[in-house]
């Protein structure tokens, strides 16, 4: 089997992220959720492609993370698969299918790989996940670590808070960070904490940090797609910056197309089919001899 192809050359790996971070070059990451969206972004170069649980609120409309199922992230992945040449590709465990016992949550991280075309799993969770990030790290399943404010625990926090706030939140942070590093996660999505705190974090691991809503001293950042593009229906978190107004483009061109329909300019002349001549011209001989009948 050859591993030195151009395009393997170029593709991003769990120890290309690793050296991207010793180099100081920043890691780049996009959510995805589907096809084109996947393909513009892998094709414009991003580090990592997360197919993020937030697809149950920026594409399914759900109120949260939590109901998102095994079933919708492995459909999801797959459509991403079939984008990705160059990303590293990170799938989301939904909440409760790494909750489940190591057993079950090895088939499921597995299925993620095996039937999806993940290269690493994201799951949510510091020291108290660490065993099961070991032993999905010795079934050869990379694992991508994610702490700080958590969405599937929302209940727990009892809201969306920013996190790591007091002293011995801080203290826990840095033993949840350096407790998934230790269990072999290949990075750590930090989210939702003060930018000091993820700057003191990401100074202590070797692996790398990619933070969204925790400051610009981690090796990476990470933005939902939908909220760069403002492609969502609810207020946008301090964190997010809006690149462009992708929802009023669509909504202009949907207006435009309805009006145009109702009143008849489209479609256009140039953009209708048309019989070839002679088979025009016969219909229209069948029907003057039609006429002629009556
Ligand atoms: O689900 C998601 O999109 C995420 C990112 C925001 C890190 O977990």
């Amino acid at each position: 089997m050859s591993v030195t192809t151009g395009d393997f050359r170029s593709k991003v790996t769990a120890l290309s992220l690793l050296e991207k971070k010793q180099r100081h070059e920043p890691i780049t990451c996009l959510t995805a959720y589907d096809y084109p969206t996947a393909r513009l972004v892998d094709e414009a170069g991003i580090d990592m492609i997360l197919v993020g649980d937030s697809l149950g609120m920026v594409v399914l409309g759900y109120e949260n993370t939590l109901p998102v199922t095994m079933q919708e992230m492995l459909h999801h992945t797959r459509a991403v698969r079939r984008a990705v040449k160059h990303a590293f590709l990170v799938a989301d465990m939904p909440f409760a299918s790494y909750h489940v016992g190591t057993r079950d949550t090895l088939r499921n991280a597995a299925r993620f790989v095996k039937e999806a075309g993940a290269e690493a799993v994201k799951l949510e969770g510091g020291e108290k996940r660490s065993r099961i990030v070991e032993r999905l790290v010795d079934a050869e399943i990379p694992v991508v670590g994610h702490i700080g404010l958590t969405p599937q625990s929302l209940h727990a926090m009892g809201g969306y808070k920013v996190q790591g706030k007091t002293l011995n939140a801080v203290e826990q942070l840095m033993r949840d960070a350096i407790a998934l590093e230790r269990a072999g996660a290949c990075c750590i999505v930090l989210e939702g904490i003060p930018r000091e705190v993820a700057a003191m974090i990401t100074r202590e691991l070797e692996v790398p940090t990619i933070g969204i809503g925790a400051g610009p001293e981690c090796d990476g950042q990470v933005l939902v797609f939908h909220d760069l593009l403002g492609l969502t229906f609810s207020p946008a978190a301090k964190f997010v910056r809006r690149y462009a107004d992708v929802g009023a483009t669509i909504s202009g061109a949907v207006l435009a197309y309805k009006e145009d329909v109702k009143s008849g300019a489209f479609p256009s002349e140039a953009e209708s089919y048309h019989l070839p001549k002679d088979t025009q011209a016969a219909l229209a001989d069948i029907a003057e001899r039609k006429h002629a009948l009556r």
